[in-house]
């Protein structure tokens, strides 16, 4: 299996998912010495950039507050790189306001703790609605509910993720030492008897062998291999404005604002497009298909898996979602929520969730010469400089000590209905998306 020049190192490797997992890793794996006579593939059914990767959109915030201190660690570190060296003109540091009421406020005191320990610069906490209105600069008077709590942290902030990625792209690109495939993956090659796996059929026949095969294939993951109880694929919305030059010379220098009670979220608009959304348990979209890993296409499971605008090109968020937003806009910038002004483009993005919000990022407990790299649970993006790297302490077996018991293959499948998420979820519960989508257009 392995090369004979480097033991351990494998001589191919064959990364499916060209997404911020597993862009990262071919862009890690370049710059690894060790890797310099590894043959490095990437394979993805889309070209880049993906059209519906949760990987590509406007914006994703980057911030270090998390409820658990690891992620913290490891946010810190990239955000410095978002500062300096990777993709700086595509990071926006504007500031990124929590706010929560209820039982999410443990969260919220238990991120602020983590970044407290950290170090305590310019962070504010916020005490009442007014307090939220006047840091965020907030026009509506918030009539949701009053007695709400957060804080601000100004050195947090925001990326343009499609841009960030198109610039890791072409620098790995520059490298020339990755092939890039546009194909989909039918099914990972799987050898029963031995339980190894030696690459991928691809839907026109042909295959791709690697010693190494690395799934970062996202919410996608689940079509081919078994995740049940490990991971599911859940659909977050977005909706878009489209706003004036004036409109955003203001708005862009308002910083983020999450509110983690309800999940929804705006992210300072660029490019003139505002973007509303939310953050929150997601649409399940459950389907029965063939078992990714038989041989017997008689042999059926049922998982949630995304159905995106490539699947259909007139897909929208479901009323129920647009309405939330709305609501958002509503109360946050009542002068943009007129009625003259209506989102002119929504859509659907899938996270990757985990029991915990933990990422997957572990061999198949099963199969020899596969790895998997998934499980974002709606916060991977902001890693993008660093996961790469991670991911390859976790291949050599020097899983970070404070992610060992978080990133790897959890010891039993636990039914989803019983997964405590990551807490840091609000609104709606158990959403199916053709039920939201047959109540928007009163039919299936
Ligand atoms: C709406 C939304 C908001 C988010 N906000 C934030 C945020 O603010 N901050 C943050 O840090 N993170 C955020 N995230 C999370 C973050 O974006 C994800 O964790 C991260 O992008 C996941 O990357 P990935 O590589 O796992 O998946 P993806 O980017 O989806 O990549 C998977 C790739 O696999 C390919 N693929 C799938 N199936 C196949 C196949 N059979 N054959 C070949 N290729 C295949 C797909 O085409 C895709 O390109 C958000 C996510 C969403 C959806
Ligand atoms: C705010 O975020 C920065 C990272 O950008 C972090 O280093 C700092 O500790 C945070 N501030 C506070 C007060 O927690
Ligand atoms: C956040 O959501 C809660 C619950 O819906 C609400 O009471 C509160 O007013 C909201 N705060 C902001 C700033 O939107
Ligand atoms: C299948 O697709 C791959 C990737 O585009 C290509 O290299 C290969 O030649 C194709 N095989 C067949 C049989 O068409
Ligand atoms: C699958 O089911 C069909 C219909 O029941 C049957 O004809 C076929 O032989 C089965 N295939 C396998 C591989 O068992």
């Amino acid at each position: 299996m392995a090369s004979s020049s480097s033991p351990g190192i494998p001589s191919s490797v064959l990364i499916i998912g060209s997404g911020a997992f597993g862009l990262s890793t071919a862009w890690a794996l370049c710059k690894n010495p060790r890797y310099k006579r590894t043959a490095i593939t990437v394979v993805d059914r889309q070209p880049f950039p993906t059209p519906d990767g949760s990987s590509i959109d406007t914006s994703r915030i980057i911030r270090p507050d998390y409820a658990a201190a690891p992620y913290t660690r490891l946010a810190t570190i990239a955000q410095k790189r978002w500062r300096t060296d990777f993709a700086p003109e595509h990071y926006h540091e504007v500031g990124l306001a929590v706010t929560a009421w209820g039982p999410e406020q443990k969260y919220v005191s238990a991120s602020l703790a983590n970044v407290n320990a950290i170090g305590t610069d310019k962070t504010e906490v916020l005490h009442s609605p007014a307090d939220i209105r006047r840091a965020c600069g907030l026009e509506g008077k918030d009539e949701w509910g009053s007695g709400s709590t957060g804080y601000i942290n100004w050195s947090s902030g925001w990326a343009n993720a499609e841009g960030a990625m198109m610039w890791l792209r072409e620098k790995v690109e520059k490298l020339n030492r990755v092939k890039f495939v546009e194909a989909s993956v039918e099914k990972i090659l799987i050898d029963h008897k031995t339980n190894t796996v030696s690459g991928v059929r691809l839907t026109n026949s042909s295959e791709l062998k690697a010693d190494l095969t690395i799934l970062a294939a996202g919410a996608w993951s689940a079509s081919l291999i078994d995740l049940r109880g490990i991971c599911k694929a859940t659909g977050q919305v977005l909706c878009y404005m489209p706003i004036s030059k004036e409109e955003e010379a203001v708005l862009s220098k308002q910083p983020t604002i999450l509110n983690l009670s309800h999940g929804l979220f705006m992210i300072p608009p660029s490019a003139g497009l505002l973007k509303v959304a939310r953050h929150g348990h997601g649409y399940i979209n459950p389907l029965t298909v063939p078992h990714p890993e038989s041989e017997d296409p008689n042999e059926t499971i049922t998982i949630s898996l995304p159905y995106t605008h490539v699947d259909d090109p007139s897909q929208r968020v479901p009323n129920e979602g647009q309405k939330e937003c709305r609501d958002f806009l509503t109360a946050i910038y009542p002068s943009l929520a007129t009625p003259s002004r209506p989102f002119t483009k929504s859509k659907i993005c899938w996270y990757t969730d985990t029991r915990d919000g933990d990422f997957l990022i572990s061999y198949h407990p099963k199969y020899k010469g596969l790895f998997v790299a998934t499980g974002g649970s709606g916060h991977g993006f902001k890693f993008l400089p660093v996961i790469g790297d991670s991911i390859i302490e976790c291949i050599e077996g020097q899983t970070p000590e404070d992610f060992q018991g978080r990133w790897e293959w959890p010891k039993e499948r636990i039914p989803e209905e019983q997964w405590s998420g990551d807490g840091s979820r609000g609104g709606p519960v158990d959403m199916v998306l053709a039920e939201e989508m047959a109540k928007s257009r009163g039919r299936l």
